[in-house]
């Protein structure tokens, strides 16, 4: 019994091959007949509320608003979910860049996004060592010099200051508010400062809670470094 249905099965499947197979031949000849230059006949389309869309596509006039444009800007005065409130800063205000700061605590996990956003949009000028000299400067075809993390100069550099030139760029920098959101800027930002960290640079407080960050200050000079304590993540 239980031999005999699995012959039946077997025939069954040897069946439904050569029906498969001359369907497809038989498809096949078809596709090939009407193969001429001219094709009156625009074929069946399988799902037409895919291919025509109901709604209105992003670059079509639209009726219902007075622009007639069917893209809309965010309403005026919202901030969309999962975003930072703006900033308030205002450009070429310097002296409040330098006071300027976040709430924001990060912890491992986006201290290493920020090291990955920073490849992606800052390593190939400022380097990947964060020293300057990176790809397109050193191929001598960007006239500026990016500036040095590692330099001291850039080492003291409120983080303000660094947020700022991130949003409205600085003089060959262009500006990179439109890659980089609010939270993105300081995570690229805690990240230069943790590398400066390590390389002379004032004890690492961004991404810290206050106690981490005096631990870490006083055992600064200590021969034991205490690894960092856990980073608290920003509630916003
Ligand atoms: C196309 C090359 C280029 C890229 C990409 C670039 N920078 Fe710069 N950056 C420069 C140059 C050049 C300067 C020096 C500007 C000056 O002082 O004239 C500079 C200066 C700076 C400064 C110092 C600003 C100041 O006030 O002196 C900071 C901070 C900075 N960049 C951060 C960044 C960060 C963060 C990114 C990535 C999001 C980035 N830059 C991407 C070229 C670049």
């Amino acid at each position: 019994m239980k031999e005999n249905n699995s012959k039946d099965l077997k025939d069954i499947m040897n069946k439904t091959r050569s029906i498969l197979l001359a369907g497809l031949l038989a498809g096949m000849g078809l596709m090939s007949c009407n193969s001429g230059n001219i094709r009156r006949n625009p074929g069946k389309i399988y799902a037409p509320d895919m291919t025509y869309s109901r709604a209105y596509d992003a670059y079509t006039s639209n009726p219902n608003f007075a622009d007639g444009q069917t893209s809309r800007v965010p309403v005026t005065g919202t901030v969309a979910v999962g975003h930072d409130l703006p900033d308030h800063l205002i450009e070429g205000d310097t002296s409040a860049y330098k006071t300027f700061n976040t709430a924001y605590h990060f912890d491992e996990a986006e201290l290493k996004e920020g090291g990955r956003l920073y490849m992606i949009y800052c390593g190939i000028c400022h380097g990947g060592e964060l020293d300057g000299n990176g790809p397109l400067y050193a191929s001598g075809k960007f006239p500026a010099m990016p500036a040095n993390f590692k330099d001291a100069k850039y080492q003291a550099m409120p983080v303000g200051t660094m947020y700022a030139a991130i949003k409205y760029g600085k003089n060959l920098m262009g500006s990179y508010a439109s890659q980089l959101d609010i939270k993105q800027r300081w995570q690229v930002i805690a990240y230069i400062k943790k590398v400066q960290s390590e390389n002379g640079g004032a004890p690492f407080m961004m991404g810290k809670t206050a106690e981490a960050a005096t631990a870490v200050a006083t055992t600064k000079d200590s021969a034991s470094a205490q690894p960092a304590a856990p980073a608290e993540t920003a509630h916003h």
